[in-house]
């Protein structure tokens, strides 16, 4: 399935803020949050939509009405509640899901905590917000917990993705279509992107 990175220079330009190590907590935060805002342009180009007929002051107009159900926008915590952050403001009709997961730091392998989603994902278009696409393995855990919960038309969106991390998913779920702001094409012996921006979670909120 389809990687599309954005390659849009005002993203490039605040992805590179973001990166920077010199680049402190409440920067990064509003940074982040904003490069997912600029995001929503493209993440909802397919959103579904239906012929609505409105009246302006003067006739007739067709134009559209949101279709039915609406989608969701699902968060893998913790860092992922930036990017539903500046979605949601940019286009906030939508049902929110939570999935807590942290990778383990020995293993590498993502350790689930909380989930909380709309009880019915079927017909739902689902953006899953992930910022870094490092191994992959929160990403595959994430969509197969979505896949249970019956969701058919998911759409995974980082901030950063990996090749190796993009190689997994593919693998694993080739009809997932990945959005990122940017790619980079390995990894180190941690399972960090590089030359990526370091821990994604801990430089949000600063733990
Ligand atoms: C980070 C990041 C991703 C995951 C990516 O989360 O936000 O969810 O790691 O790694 P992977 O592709 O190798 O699975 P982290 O475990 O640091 O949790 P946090 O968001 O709570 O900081």
């Amino acid at each position: 399935m389809k990687v599309e990175v954005i390659n849009h220079p005002l993203i490039n330009l605040y992805m590179t803020i973001l990166r920077s190590k010199d680049t402190q907590s409440t920067k990064f935060r509003s940074l982040a949050r904003k490069i997912s805002s600029l995001m929503a342009f493209e993440i909802f180009k397919d959103l579904r939509v239906l012929p609505k007929t409105i009246e302006t002051p003067l006739e007739k107009y067709n134009g559209v009405k949101l279709n039915d159900p609406k989608p969701c926008v699902i968060s893998i915590l913790r860092a992922g509640l930036i990017m539903s952050e500046g979605i949601t403001d940019i286009f906030d009709v939508v049902s929110i899901g939570h999935i807590g997961m942290y990778r383990d730091e020995q293993t590498l392998k993502p350790i689930n905590y909380v989930r909380k989603l709309p009880s019915d994902l079927k017909n739902r278009q689902c953006y899953l917000c992930d910022p870094m696409l490092a191994t992959g393995g929160s990403a595959v855990s994430a969509i197969k917990t979505l896949k249970d919960h019956f969701a058919t038309d998911i759409k995974l969106i980082c901030l950063l993705a990996s090749d190796p991390g993009i190689k997994r998913v593919q693998d694993s779920f080739p009809e997932v279509e990945i959005i990122c702001a940017q790619k980079d094409n390995k990894l180190n012996e941690n399972g960090f992107i590089l030359p990526g921006l370091g821990d994604a979670g801990d430089r949000i909120f600063e733990t």
